[in-house]
Formats: C-alpha cells, sequence, structure tokens
C-alpha cells in the first residue's frame, strides 16, 4: 500500500467524523479531570499547601521536610526580632533532645523560649490574633502548637506495591490510548513529519515517565523526568487530540463511496 493511500478521516462519513470529534473531546475532557486529581492528591504530599516538585518528590523519593520555625527564623522572619532573641530560638530549636525541658525553662528567665514567643509571636500567632499582619491560621500559643513545626519531618515515599498497583492500571491505558490518538492523527491530512514528531514526543515522555517511577526511588533527579515526561505525554495527547478534531470538521472533497 503507497503511504499516499492510508485511510483518511476526510474520507468517513460526516456523522462517522462527527462521532469521532465527541469521543476526542471526551478523551481530552478526562484529563483534565485527571490533571485536576492529581493536583488534590499530590497537593498536600510535602505537607506545605499547593502542588510542587516536593510533592512529587514526596511521594516517588521520599523528602525531609525542614522545621518550618527554623526556616522562618532563619530567613529573618519576623523581621523586627533581635538578633539575640533570634540566636536564642534558633539554639534551642537545633537541639530536639531538649526541646520540651528548655521551652519554658524556669532558670533561662526572661530568655526561656516561651517567653520570647509571648512578646515576640504571639501577637500574630494567636488563635485570636487579627490585625493586617496576623496570621492566626499558624498559632504558636501552646507547646502543642509548636512541636510539629520545631522538628524536621521525614516523608516516606509511597510504599513500592502501591506504585507497582498504579503503574499496572495506568501504563497500559496511556499507551493504548496514545496509540488510538497515534493512529487517528495519522489519519489527518497534516503533515506527516508533524504528526509523527508529536506522536513520538508523547510516547517517548511516558517511556520516561512510567521508567522514572522506579528510577526516582534510588535517585530523586528522576522525579524532573517523571514531571517532564508526564507534561510531554499530556501536551502530545492534547495536541494530536486538536489535530484530530480540527480535520473531523474540516469537510474533505467528496469522493464516489
Ligand atoms: C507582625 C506579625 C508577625 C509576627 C510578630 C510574627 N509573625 Fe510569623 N508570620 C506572620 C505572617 C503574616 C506569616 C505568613 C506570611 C509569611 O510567611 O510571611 C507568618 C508566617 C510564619 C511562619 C510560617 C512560614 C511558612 O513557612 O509558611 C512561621 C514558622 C512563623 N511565622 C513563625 C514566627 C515566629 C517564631 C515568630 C516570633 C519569633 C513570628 N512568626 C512572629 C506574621 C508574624
Amino acid at each position: 500500500m503507497q503511504p499516499n493511500h492510508f485511510p483518511r478521516l476526510s474520507q468517513l462519513h460526516i456523522l462517522m467524523r462527527l462521532g469521532v470529534v465527541f469521543l476526542t473531546l471526551v478523551l481530552l475532557g478526562g484529563y483534565v479531570v485527571s490533571g485536576i486529581h492529581m493536583a488534590w492528591y499530590y497537593e498536600k504530599r510535602d505537607g506545605v499547601p499547593g502542588l510542587t516538585i516536593d510533592d512529587i518528590r514526596a511521594h516517588y523519593h521520599g523528602v525531609t521536610v525542614p522545621s518550618p520555625l527554623i526556616n522562618a527564623l532563619e530567613d529573618g522572619h519576623p523581621e523586627d526580632l533581635s538578633e539575640r532573641e533570634r540566636n536564642i530560638l534558633l539554639d534551642w530549636l537545633r537541639n530536639p533532645a531538649t526541646l520540651s525541658a528548655r521551652y519554658d525553662d524556669f532558670d533561662l528567665g526572661e530568655d526561656a523560649p516561651a517567653e520570647i514567643i509571648a512578646t515576640s509571636c504571639i501577637s500574630c500567632h494567636a488563635r485570636n490574633a487579627s490585625g493586617p499582619d496576623a496570621y492566626p491560621r499558624l498559632p504558636l500559643e501552646f507547646f502543642d502548637d509548636i512541636r510539629p513545626l520545631a522538628v524536621s519531618r521525614e516523608i516516606n515515599p509511597t510504599p513500592i506495591e502501591i506504585i507497582a498497583v498504579s503503574q499496572h492500571t495506568h501504563a497500559p491505558v496511556m499507551a493504548v490510548i496514545l496509540l488510538v490518538i497515534a493512529l487517528l492523527s495519522a489519519m489527518t491530512r497534516f503533515p506527516r513529519p508533524v504528526v509523527g514528531g508529536i506522536i513520538l514526543i508523547g510516547a517517548v515522555g511516558l517511556f520516561a515517565d512510567m521508567g522514572a517511577w522506579w528510577l526516582a526511588r534510588f535517585n530523586d533527579t528522576w522525579v524532573y523526568a517523571i514531571v517532564g515526561g508526564g507534561f510531554a505525554y499530556s501536551a502530545s495527547t492534547g495536541l494530536a487530540g486538536l489535530l484530530i478534531i480540527i480535520d473531523c470538521l474540516i469537510p474533505g472533497p467528496r469522493k464516489p463511496d
């Protein structure tokens, strides 16, 4: 068969082409929804709101989330805390073993962390704090508020069995979808190298994504391959889907049936 004789979408009956348009729309819509679902699902992995690369890293590799208190103090927050008091707090936080003992150690007097926090932080970090600069979402009133923020936390990667279960459903389905999209887009009238390039990018992306799920356990640089590969796959599927829809909607030259 000559390459030119590869069947064309434009040779199909208009009813069939409309059917293909709607199915492609459902497919792409489904991917948009699963993208949103993924964002919700991964968002809180690293304990920080919002989807970031660290959420993906936490899922596939595990991460250490540094103490938010140490982070904030090292970043110079709050601005008007004296250097001396900042150092007292940092010194206290960097010794987790004596965290609770020193928190309100009577012998430290004014220099007890509890005292410094009460005078320098509570005005903004109380549950009932109000005002333009207040941050009642993060109360620092009691030791129980402070303890979880004082230590760095290890977030373990998702158990390998769950990764396997997830891949065993994702890999075949995603590959088959791209295969169908590849066949349909090969039947459009768009230039073959363009369509082929788009599909190749998606296919290599999926391959890298799926392989990196495993490699990221050992080396977290592969997390970028998961994100990059996933992005290439979605972009390729979306773009090729769009080409299919456009081609189905543009009437072809009428041929005898
Ligand atoms: C003038 C008000 C004010 C004071 C005083 C203040 N904070 Fe904050 N703090 C905020 C606000 C507003 C935020 C949220 C916005 C931001 O991150 O800057 C915040 C955020 C934080 C965060 C979270 C940072 C993150 O990673 O999200 C920590 C931890 C924190 N403060 C600790 C402290 C400590 C400890 C003190 C006292 C030594 C203190 N703050 C004093 C207003 C204040």
